[in-house]
């Protein structure tokens, strides 16, 4: 115990021993919320909610509606929650979710409409022609997103289809309706509910470049080219704790503007980083660099306006249910308190990074068109900071803007 501290407790006086200086001590300013941070930075940050009954602990609902605004249901709007029997949609929970966000100034965005995964027993069973099971679909998604009709921001359209393709045993829509066809219809069908809402298509292990990127690009490509209305795509961001640097961002920036130039947005959907248990400083140090090097990313790309966590306290993580001997992976631990993660993020959005480097001007077809274009801010004058003008260098002279992608063939 120091002096000051045993003089204080000798004289009983309830004062701050700054105050024994004579000048009243001023109010500390609360530090900004990650909302607060975020609304200057022109993106929302989000949380998904893991149940209705999470929003009666009140540290819960005071740290959700204070740091984010925007949220999703982690799993009440999914087929087998919302539509559990042929004629019965049940919103008592979603609906509760939605209105704690409207109640807090936040937005929400709908996941999902059409999974592999989380579909209700009566939807498996059968037989059902192809023709049924396009108007089950289209049923399904008029209702539900017409219950919501300009309250959700965005929906998450279709998820996983790569999966779903994979497993007909659970998906009835590429098994039934074929694929790609079934995600037409799907979007179709949610534009025509809520022409006001953003559209989603929804993947995971797309945060780099590679051959699921490729397949997600070729089918979003596919869907633009036909005309179907589709907004953005979603990227999972479902990771694991490592060192993450600059490349981190990079591979995250480059597919986003690889979506860019097809025209769509993207919005971060369900960002987690798992640890593997025991959580250590230097893992939370790892994981935090992973949330900064995507919300770097986010920040960076003219596409980007949502960044949205699949939950917010380690308490109510999906991950160590489905990932026995991982979690730890939100950004505030099971007290409540924020983690390194919650400090990257902050700091990020508080110093946010810089536009690309002229090096990646120069050699990186994404960079060269986001440049161009003029989405990164033409003229970039010296973004390297050595009295260099990228327009000084040597440049392509034709400036390869990515391609359409034709459509997925299977
Ligand atoms: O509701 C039942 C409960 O009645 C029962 O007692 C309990 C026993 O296990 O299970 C409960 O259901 C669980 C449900 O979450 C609600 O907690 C399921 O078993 C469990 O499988 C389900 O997991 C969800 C998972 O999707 C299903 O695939 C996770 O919570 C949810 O976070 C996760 O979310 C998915 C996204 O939708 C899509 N992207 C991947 C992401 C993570 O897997």
């Amino acid at each position: 115990m120091g002096a000051g501290r045993a003089v204080l407790l000798v004289l009983g006086l309830a004062v701050d021993i700054v105050a024994l200086g004579g000048a009243p001590r001023p109010a500390t300013a609360a530090p900004p919320t990650l909302r607060e941070l975020a609304a200057a930075r022109g993106i929302r940050i989000g949380a998904a909610i893991s149940s209705a009954a999470t929003l009666g602990d009140p540290t819960y609902a005071q740290v959700l509606s204070s740091e984010f605004d925007i949220a999703v249901s982690e799993n009440q709007m999914k087929w087998g929650l919302i539509h559990p029997a042929p004629a019965t949609y049940d919103y008592v929970d979603p609906d509760a979710q939605v209105a704690f966000a409207q109640a807090h100034g936040m937005a929400f965005r709908g996941h999902n409409l059409a999974w592999h995964n989380q579909n209700p027993a009566w939807l498996l069973a059968g037989p059902f022609t192809r023709d049924e099971r396009i108007q089950q679909l289209r049923d399904h998604i008029h209702t539900v997103v017409g219950h919501y009709a300009g309250q959700l921001s965005e929906w998450d359209v279709v998820n996983e289809a790569f999966d779903g393709l994979a497993d007909p045993a659970h998906d009835p829509w590429s098994s039934q309706i074929g694929f790609p066809d079934y995600l037409d219809v799907a979007f179709t069908a949610a534009h025509e509910a809520d022409p006001s809402a953003k559209l989603f298509y929804n993947d995971y292990l797309i945060e780099a470049p590679g051959p699921r990127f490729d397949q997600v690009l070729a089918l979003v490509a596919g869907l633009k080219a036909r005309g179907v209305p589709i907004h953005g795509v979603g990227f999972q961001a479902h990771q694991g704790a490592r060192p993450c640097d600059a490349s981190c961002a990079n591979d995250a920036l480059t597919n986003m503007l690889r979506l860019h130039a097809l025209g769509l947005e993207v919005a971060i959907t369900e960002l987690d980083v798992a640890v593997q248990l025991p959580a250590t400083p230097a893992k939370l140090d790892e994981q935090a660099s992973v949330y900064r090097a995507l919300l770097q990313a986010c920040l960076l790309a003219p596409n980007c306006h949502t960044f949205v966590m699949w939950g917010f306290t380690d308490t109510y993580s999906w991950i160590p249910a489905l990932r026995p001997g991982y979690g730890a992976a939100l950004p505030f631990d099971e007290q409540y308190q924020p983690k390194p993660a919650y400090a990257a993020m902050a700091d990020t959005l508080a110093n946010p990074p810089g536009p690309p480097s002229c090096a990646a001007y120069r050699t990186q077809p994404e960079a060269q068109a986001a440049f161009a274009s003029g989405i990164l801010g033409a003229p970039l004058l010296d973004p390297d900071g050595n009295g260099v003008a990228c327009e000084s260098l040597p440049v392509p002279t034709t400036v390869p803007v990515p391609s359409v992608v034709p459509a997925f063939t299977g």
